[in-house]
């Protein structure tokens, strides 16, 4: 029925999501705070059209939420479907090769069906709107089993600071027995998973204060110290030969998986070659001891990403600058904690710096690592789901994202999440030509009512 229900639509769910595209809703960027509106109220109305009840799109102190609900039996279980519509900025344009906000399908090795390449179109527009189609179906065949409820924010790619406070004071309406999330990539279009955690994230800005003003590198150069010599050299050391983080501490609450866990982790299909075609390196980096799968999966890390200073510009300016600059993220896994990772950097930071130089360490959004059970009947139905679609049981891994408002859905709402994601790692998110594969476009539609007919079933 379902399939029938895509084959039918097909052309016009492809043409509703390429206008939901079209909207360049950036939330890092105040110059297209119109345009985040945009597609709030452009998710507000398929969410009404499809049939959903109270849609509103709730203002905050930045960008709204969209909230809409179909209660249809209180004695149903409920499902909480949370997402969002706004995007990573598309800078540098110049490295796409179609416009950003302007969508088109093109076919890929990886996605042969074609793929829409667009900025969000994976992460996470088009993922949401598998949702509101899945929605629209089984309000109009009848079919929807569970009670839904919609939260679809705009502020996710800037760490989601609003919504904490829009949970804490509706946790009456926001009542459910379970979150489902689609945000979240799977191993291969042949080869289904389920994300059953997210790392957490710190993420801190450094400034390094020389000279009170810029000098002439030849007058001054090597008898000052030059700030962007310095950080680069600090932010070097915190890695040493094994690659291992050399914050004092920063180790201490990572939680050591047993051999068994070791070994079910690992049971997930990997291609190195594939991996590393993919991305055009002749090998592979991190930590020692640990495989690929592991460093992103359940180790933390330490990155620069992006870092400036002094003249940049075209030509040569012959100068030692007075101020360098980094954006440093550690992205954690259980049971670090973001505010005392974020202690113990700038605390160690501070006491590397060398006579000469200032250094400051402002501290960014952050958030909780979370590994979501493999053995709820939310997670059970997203399984069969995945497997009456694909023919295929998916297997659990571990992504290496964050999305940290998650771990707060636990704490102040009690929920657990699911990672019902259907994007691929190669799709490119928050890069320049970011895709979603058609077919994972469609599959996500056609497998989401089955989440909702199992967890129905199996939340007794
Ligand atoms: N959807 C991603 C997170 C993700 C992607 C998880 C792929 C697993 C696999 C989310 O939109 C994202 O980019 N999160 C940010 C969080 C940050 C902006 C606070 C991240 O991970 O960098
Ligand atoms: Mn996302
Ligand atoms: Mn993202």
């Amino acid at each position: 029925m379902i399939k029938e229900y895509i084959a039918e639509n097909r052309q016009r769910f492809l043409d509703e999501l390429f206008d939901l595209l079209r909207i360049p809703s950036i939330s890092a960027d105040g110059a297209f705070k119109d345009d985040v509106v945009k597609a709030a109220e452009f998710i507000r109305e398929k969410l009404l059209a499809a049939g959903a009840d109270k849609v509103e799109v709730v203002p905050t102190a930045g960008h709204p939420i969209v909230y809409g609900e179909k209660i249809i039996d209180s004695s149903l279980p409920t499902v909480l479907v949370y997402g969002h519509y706004d995007v990573q900025p598309a800078v540098p344009l110049e490295l796409w090769d179609s416009p950003p906000f302007e969508p088109v399908i093109r076919k890929t090795e990886i996605h042969p069906d074609g793929a829409i390449f667009a900025r969000g179109s994976c992460d996470d527009k088009g993922q949401v709107y598998m949702h509101v189609k899945a929605f629209e179906y089984m309000m109009k065949t009848n079919k929807l089993a569970c009670n839904v409820k919609f939260m679809i924010e705009g502020e996710e790619e800037v760490g989601s600071p609003n919504l904490a406070t829009f949970c804490i004071e509706n946790k009456e309406k926001l009542k459910a027995d379970v979150v489902l999330i689609s945000d979240t990539s799977m191993i291969a279009n042949d080869i289904p998973s389920i994300d059953s955690g997210l790392r957490g994230l710190s993420y801190v800005e450094v400034e390094v204060t020389g000279p009170n003003r810029d000098l002439h590198s030849g007058v001054y150069g090597g008898a000052v110290a030059n700030p962007i010599n310095i950080l680069a050299k600090m932010i070097a050391s915190m890695h040493d030969e094994n690659n291992h983080i050399t914050i004092p501490g920063f180790y201490d609450a990572v939680q050591v998986l047993s051999d068994a866990e070791r070994a079910e982790l690992n049971k997930a299909p990997f291609d190195l070659e594939a991996y590393k075609k993919d991305l055009n390196i002749d090998d592979v980096w991190g930590e020692k001891g640990f495989n690929t799968l592991e460093r992103t999966g359940i180790r933390p890390t330490l990155d620069c990403n992006g870092i400036w200073g002094g003249y940049t510009g075209e030509g040569s300016k012959t100068v030692l600058p007075s101020k360098a600059f980094a954006k440093i993220s550690m992205r954690l896994v259980p049971n670090q904690d973001s505010h005392t990772i974020t202690d113990l950097f700038k605390k160690h930071f501070e006491s590397i710096a060398p006579q000469g130089v200032k250094v400051e360490v402002r501290p960014h959004h952050g958030g909780e690592p979370v590994v979501t059970p493999i053995d709820s009947p939310a997670y059970l139905a997203a399984e069969k789901a995945m497997e009456t679609s694909f023919g295929k049981k998916p297997i659990p891994t571990r992504g290496g994202g964050s999305i940290p408002i998650v771990a707060l859905f636990e704490k102040e709402l009690g929920l657990k999440s699911v990672l019902f994601g259907f994007g691929l790692d190669s799709d490119a998110l928050h890069s320049p030509n970011e895709h979603y594969g058609v077919f994972n476009y469609l599959k996500g539609i056609e497998t989401i009512p089955y989440f909702f007919e199992n967890f129905a079933k199996m939340h007794k």
